[in-house]
């Protein structure tokens, strides 16, 4: 019986049904490099956790809180950019579908291949995600000293909402909350 009320909250929210998300591998040039793009698999996640090990030191998601994400296919996507076989960056993204929200969780660039466009590429196919899944906004958390990524997520249309004090539970840095507002035409890009 709960099996059956799990299924159906899956798919059924507000009356609506609601698809499981999904994105097509595809070949992607970036700053005429080719890459593969394609939804990160079980696989996927020792790379994953060793690109966050090369950006921060330490991994803050850890193999089993990624495990977890990649099992609620109806609410999280996550993406890898692959080169030459290898993952060399990734996106987090879960759906509120009551807010009609994508949330980016996570967004890493191995250090070797930042600056070559990459985190650009993967910001933008968020937005686009959400726009053809006619969700209302894109909204993200980032840490108040990270000017990279704040200018990064100006530049693709995010604005400040407020800032979350004490937000990292690591070192209690206060976060950035940015949303890129889909509805507002003015944002579009
Ligand atoms: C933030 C991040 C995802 C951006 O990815 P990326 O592939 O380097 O981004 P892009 O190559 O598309 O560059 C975007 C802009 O950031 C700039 N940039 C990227 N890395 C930079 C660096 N280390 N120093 C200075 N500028 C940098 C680029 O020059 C570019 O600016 P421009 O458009 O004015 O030329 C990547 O740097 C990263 O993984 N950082 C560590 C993890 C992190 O901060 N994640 C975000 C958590 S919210």
């Amino acid at each position: 019986m709960f099996e059956k009320f799990k299924n159906w909250c899956r798919v059924t929210i507000n009356g609506r049904k609601w698809p499981m998300l999904d994105f097509a591998r595809r070949v992607v040039m970036i700053k005429r490099h080719q890459y593969v793009v394609r939804m990160a698999a079980e696989q996927d996640i020792r790379e994953i956790v060793e690109i966050e090990q090369a950006i921060y030191g330490t991994a803050p998601w850890s193999y089993a809180a990624f495990q977890i994400e990649l099992r609620r296919p109806h609410d999280r996507l996550y993406l890898v950019i692959v080169d030459d076989g290898r993952v060399v960056g990734f996106i987090g993204m879960a759906v509120d579908w009551y807010r009609l929200d994508l949330h980016i969780t996570n967004i890493g660039v191995t250090p070797g291949y930042q600056q070559k466009g990459i985190g650009t590429y993967l910001i933008s196919t968020a937005i686009n995600y959400a726009r053809h899944t006619q969700l209302h906004s894109v909204s993200l958390e980032v840490r108040v000293h990270n000017l990279v990524a704040r200018k990064l997520y100006e530049q693709l249309g995010f604005r400040e909402r407020e800032i979350k004090h004490r937000y990292y539970l690591d070192d209690h840095e206060d976060a950035v909350d940015m949303e890129a507002d889909l509805l507002n035409k003015g944002e579009q890009r």
